[in-house]
């Protein structure tokens, strides 16, 4: 399948080098961005006519219906990998993580959607995958097809150690910032889930270990079970091993918050939740609210949090409507590599 290389971008934090590539997959997709850019280009033969005839006002607005109608419908179903190198002392041998998070899988956007990212992450050829919560929407809605389009990860759990964690959606929970603390919103789905994803051989961490033994390399990957539920506990972690690389697969970044001082640092804490905002206008920033005690720069990408390193992606799914404005669906490719 060719990629459409709309961005590559690059930047340096630490260990960290991140780049992108952006698909959209089918040649379905692809003759819809020839459409779009055939509509493009209309708008900008039409708009200069426009103010050339002085109507600067209704250029303006045209403008803005064909972004809304472009970012609508289309990047939604954008599919980018995004990816970065990380050092860790320790480490004998480079490891490929494919992360993902917060599927929110729902109708319109459902098995066929994941069967994409399940091929695109089998083309990456990781070594491990992990998933960071949020697998169903289910806050308002909810149907059975969503726990049925998640068989789609069979493909992946059959050749791959595949690990995941729950976030709030399972549990139905949201968090009412006037309260400052999670209310209950619908139905508790986590334990539909944790079945459909145990039958199909993933391992779900609940505040548990996961010893992993991957290129006769071995680490330790801790999972926490989700903050707003308030099921979260570092108690096991304590148990560590001080000779491992230590890894922490988490829903909700601000789960760092509570990570106990005085013990083993994990080398990396990946987190999900935020959808970078969903919608993020140049100049503003997200506009969507995650609801992040950590606040909004903790929306999206890699920060060092008091020695932790953290990266947070934005994640495959949209919450209530499939909206999103530069802040593409995204599989991250993590490269462990030995600390030179
Ligand atoms: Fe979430």
């Amino acid at each position: 399948m060719a990629e459409l290389v709309d961005a590559h971008d690059s930047k340096s934090c630490g260990a960290i080098h991140e780049s992108s590539i952006l698909s959209r997959g089918t040649h379905q997709d692809h003759l819809h961005m020839i459409m779009y850019s055939v509509l493009l280009a209309g708008t900008a033969i039409i708009s200069v006519l426009l103010i050339y005839s002085n109507s600067p006002a209704l250029s303006a607005v045209l403008w803005i219906l064909l972004a809304g109608l472009f970012y609508i419908h289309l990047e939604p179903y954008f599919l980018k990998v995004r990816k970065f190198n990380h050092k860790i002392p320790g480490l004998k041998t480079p490891i490929k993580i494919a992360f993902i998070a917060d599927l929110q899988t729902k109708k319109l956007k459902g098995k066929k959607f994941l069967h994409r990212v399940i091929k695109k992450i089998n083309n990456l050829k990781p070594d491990l995958v992990f998933i960071g919560g949020d697998l169903i929407s289910n806050e308002y809605f909810f149907d059975d097809s969503q726990i049925k389009s998640l068989a789609e990860f069979s493909v992946l759990s059959k050749n791959l150690p595949v690990y995941a964690v729950l976030g709030n959606h399972e549990y139905g929970i949201d968090f009412d910032e006037k309260k400052d603390q999670p209310h209950k919103i619908f139905s508790d789905r986590h334990g539909t889930v944790v079945d459909a994803l145990k039958n199909l051989g993933i391992s779900v961490l609940h505040n548990s270990f996961a010893n992993i033994s991957v290129r006769g390399q071995n680490l330790e990957l801790y999972g926490t079970d989700d903050l707003w539920a308030e099921n979260t506990s570092w108690e096991n972690i304590k148990s560590a091993k001080n000779n491992l690389p230590l890894l922490v697969l988490t829903h909700n970044p601000d789960t760092i918050l509570s990570y106990p001082k005085k013990i083993k640092k994990p080398s990396l804490v990946l987190a999900g939740h935020t959808h970078g905002g969903q919608i993020r206008l140049p100049f503003f920033g997200p506009v969507g609210n995650a609801k992040l005690k950590l606040g909004k720069k903790y929306y999206d990408g890699f920060f060092n949090w008091h020695g932790i390193s953290l990266f947070v992606t934005h994640g495959l799914g949209e919450s209530l409507f499939a909206i999103r404005f530069l802040t593409p669906p995204e599989i991250v490719e993590v490269t462990l590599l030995p600390e030179a």
